[in-house]
């Protein structure tokens, strides 16, 4: 197994998670409207998955006797206006997420049981989480 390169895709995976639990506290600030509340409750639970996600990939960094990255993702750039835009924001997120996982499992696939299980769970675990968002696009 290629450990450089593997602590190099995990140290994404922690900026990208990072910025995640950034993002959707920003957008929880930017949500007007019937549907607050719930999207707020719903938005602060992904702000705080995302920390997990953060620190799981970290974890899996100095495992490898790697120095975890101290960057951050890309946070929100506008103030919006409307739920679909960040909707929309979300969901190129998210895949940009399962992206970094699916090619961390290209560089783990039959190198590491252990890690292999762990990627697969989060690819698993996020591709449910964007069709959770796919689904709020959508109106039946
Ligand atoms: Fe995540």
């Amino acid at each position: 197994m290629d450990e450089e390169a593997v602590i190099e895709q995990l140290n994404a995976i922690v900026e990208l998670e990072l910025a995640g639990a950034i993002r959707y506290t920003q957008y929880t600030l930017m949500i007007f409207g019937h549907a607050r509340i719930p999207i707020i409750g719903w938005m602060k639970e992904q702000a705080s998955e995302a920390l997990d996600h953060a620190r799981a990939a970290g974890e899996e960094v100095t495992t490898l006797g790697g120095r975890p990255s101290l960057g951050i993702g890309a946070v929100v750039a506008t103030h919006h206006e409307g739920i679909d835009p960040i909707l929309a924001e979300l969901i190129e997120h998210e895949r940009r997420g399962i992206g970094l996982y699916e090619e961390l499992l290209t560089l783990v696939r039959s190198q590491s049981i252990q890690l292999e299980e762990y990627t697969r769970s989060m690819i698993r675990a996020e591709q449910l989480h964007l069709s959770e968002i796919v689904k709020m696009q959508r109106s039946h």
